[in-house]
């Protein structure tokens, strides 16, 4: 089926009766973006054989940047034109002049409109400098421009965190037209790394509003990796209401959400299959729907009855196994009960049956892969301490340098220091600091308070990361020595939603595997949004992962994955559970602490484990105060 055909309000099949909008899943964003662009490619060139325009309504954000490219590779490789197209953006931030790196108007510049030949006058994108008392005509005018070139033929969406589509952050009404409006908190969050900063990020916006949207012919909404998996599903399967604006999208005619697989794991479909349909009950299927009926009835396993599987949908399990409820809940508990582990990196002389992790060799090399510095912490910062004190060799690589996360104030701070310390110097022997650490005050007075930082800039902030990086793994007991900057070239030559990866990421990544050929891997990212710094970062690792399948060392290596800065696992995810005593999280609490640019939400990051231990001992296992969970690749 084509994304754009006009399929009429959607009519539920047995396995999507939740679907209350058309849904259609790719096992990945370039999947899905490639088959996009060319149905749009299509339109436009049968459009261009009738002497007619095509209007698209656009958005910016990561999500729509692989789809972006791929049309610019269509037009560059495929002599596409897209000279009878007509566009309108969604929003733009109020304040922000148009030549801010961050203004929505260089976004599309530079990720779209400098790269292919739509005419500069019609190009539209609501301008956020106009003054105040002048905004609301603006915006009138922007709905009648829209109108005039005959109506919005395609709209092109992503969907914020709070279900928000353009800037219709919720309370948005349905037919809410273009306006000003205040950014929720959560966005503005998600905005601080672009930003540098929570403090930076304009406070608010203008934009289409959700009737201008719903007005669109046809609307195809992109969400992509596991952190839009809940709003995904809210939008999808919840209650229509101005809560979550996109969920409005349920009452349009020719609506579409367009997803990978790590965004649609929380529809029911995926997620509790069996409601749906029949499966196979194999045994993680098993685990997935009896952990479920646990939590859902809040019943530890081994309580569960008969009657519970069958008034909860899941008793098909109990027939088609011909096995009573306390059979099942047995097989299961053990299947739970064997995913904790207080030996990460396996138990020395220990029976390894029914343990997450091989018993030899012992000790074992273990690499961690933290995409940012901070994202090894967040997500296994006890657990890189029991590997330590197990005595394995622990090295942590981080692939990026993170620069980009550290306020100016920080590198300010370290450049005033140096300079006061050189002025103190009556020998003039601090001569060559005191030159660097003006320029690095110059340097910053220059690019002013959103500018981009320039090459000295950036390495300094490195520098101060790796500060911190350093202190916060003598925490965990790793020293210097074991840890390895690999500052890839994608993350030192980019900006965040720009980050493009080339064959100089792979080999760093390479020469890292085959000097350390570790015995088991821990790393993080593959479920991220695609130009996440995580997903990109494992996707460097995991290309050179399958490239390296011949070699020895490899055959005998585990990799698991860990989450730091992306959604947490749910209960029936785990394949081991590291359980951590009050004290050790209190320790990885002080590590994260070391890093100056962890958010507020970042920081309280021991509190999700604390929340996967609660929901372990709801299960019926052992009260452990709080645990890291992994999963195996
Ligand atoms: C962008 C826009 C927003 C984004 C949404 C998702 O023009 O209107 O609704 O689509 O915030 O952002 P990303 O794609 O960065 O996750």
């Amino acid at each position: 089926m084509n994304i754009l055909d006009a399929v009429g309000k959607k009519q539920s099949t047995q396995k999507e009766r939740f679907e209350k909008v058309r849904t259609l899943v790719y096992p990945d964003s370039s999947d899905a973006c490639v088959t996009l662009a060319a149905e749009v490619a299509e339109m436009v060139r049968s459009r261009q054989g009738e002497g007619k325009n095509v209007v698209l309504g656009l958005a910016t954000g990561s999500t729509p940047v692989p789809f972006y490219r791929e049309l610019i590779r269509l037009h560059k490789e495929e002599g596409l034109s897209l000279g009878n197209v007509i566009t309108f953006n969604l929003d733009e931030y109020y304040g922000l002049p148009r030549d801010h790196p961050e203004s929505y108007f260089r976004f599309m510049h530079d990720q779209l409109f400098d790269h292919v030949d739509i005419p500069a006058e019609q190009i539209n994108i609501p301008d956020g400098t106009i003054a105040m008392d002048e905004v609301y005509e603006w915006c009138l005018g922007y709905e009648k421009q829209i109108e005039e070139a005959g109506g919005l033929d395609l709209q092109i969406l992503g969907i914020g965190r709070t279900g928000h589509i353009g800037f219709n952050e919720p309370g948005s009404s349905q037919d809410s037209i273009t306006r000003m409006i205040t950014l929720d908190r959560v966005t503005r969050q998600d905005a601080a790394a672009d930003f540098m900063g929570m403090a930076n990020v304009p406070r608010s916006a203008i934009t289409m509003g959700v009737g201008t949207i719903l007005n669109a012919r046809s609307i195809v909404l992109m969400a992509w990796g596991s952190n839009k998996a809940e709003i995904v599903q809210e939008a999808v399967e919840g209650e229509m209401n101005d809560r979550i604006s996109a969920s409005f999208l349920q009452d349009h005619s020719n609506s579409t959400f367009l997803v990978d697989s790590a965004a649609s794991s929380r529809l029911t479909r995926f997620r509790h299959p069996w409601l749906v349909s029949s499966v196979e009950w194999g045994s993680a299927m098993k685990k997935r729907a009896v952990v479920w009926l646990s939590r859902s009835l809040n019943k530890p396993i081994l309580k569960l009855v008969d009657e519970d599987y069958n008034e909860c949908g899941a008793g098909e399990l109990l027939a088609s196994t011909s096995e009573a409820a306390y059979k099942v809940n047995i097989d299961v508990f053990n299947q739970v009960q064997h995913t904790i582990s207080g030996w990460p990196g396996g138990k020395r002389d220990a029976d390894d049956t029914n343990r997450p992790e091989r018993s030899t060799p012992y000790p074992k090399k273990a690499l961690i892969l933290s995409p940012e510095p901070a994202d090894a912490f967040l997500g296994m910062g006890g657990t890189i301490e029991r590997l330590v004190e197990q005595g394995h060799e622990v090295v942590i690589a981080y692939q990026t340098s993170g620069n980009l996360r550290v306020a100016d104030v920080a590198a300010h701070k370290f450049a005033s220091v140096v300079l006061e310390m050189a002025e103190e110097d009556t020998e003039e022997g601090w001569k060559s600091q005191s030159d660097y650490a003006q320029e690095i005050l110059r340097l910053l007075d220059d690019k002013g308070e959103f500018g981009i930082d320039p090459e000295r800039v950036r390495s300094l902030k490195g520098l101060i990361l790796r500060g911190e990086s350093r202190a916060a793994a003598d925490d965990c007991g790793v020293g210097y020595e074991a840890q390895q900057f690999l500052d890839l070239p994608f993350y030192e030559k980019g900006r965040y939603r720009r980050f493009q990866r080339t064959d100089e990421d792979s080999d760093a990544m390479r020469i890292l595997l085959e000097a350390e050929q570790p015995d088991i891997i821990f790393a993080t990212g593959e479920a991220g949004d695609p130009s996440s710094i995580q997903a990109l970062s494992f996707k460097a690792f995991g290309e050179v992962w399958e490239s390296l399948d011949q070699a020895e060392w490899r055959k005998n290596c585990s990799v698991w994955l860990y989450r730091g800065r992306d959604e947490a696992f749910e209960s029936h995810e785990i394949d081991m559970a590291v359980p951590m005593s009050p004290d050790q999280i209190d320790g990885k609490g002080e590590a994260i602490r070391k890093f100056m640019s962890v958010n507020q939400e970042e920081l309280g990051s021991p509190n999700r484990n604390r929340e996967i231990a609660q929901q372990y001992d709801a299960l019926g296992m052992a009260e452990y105060e709080a645990i890291e969970a992994f999963q195996r690749w």
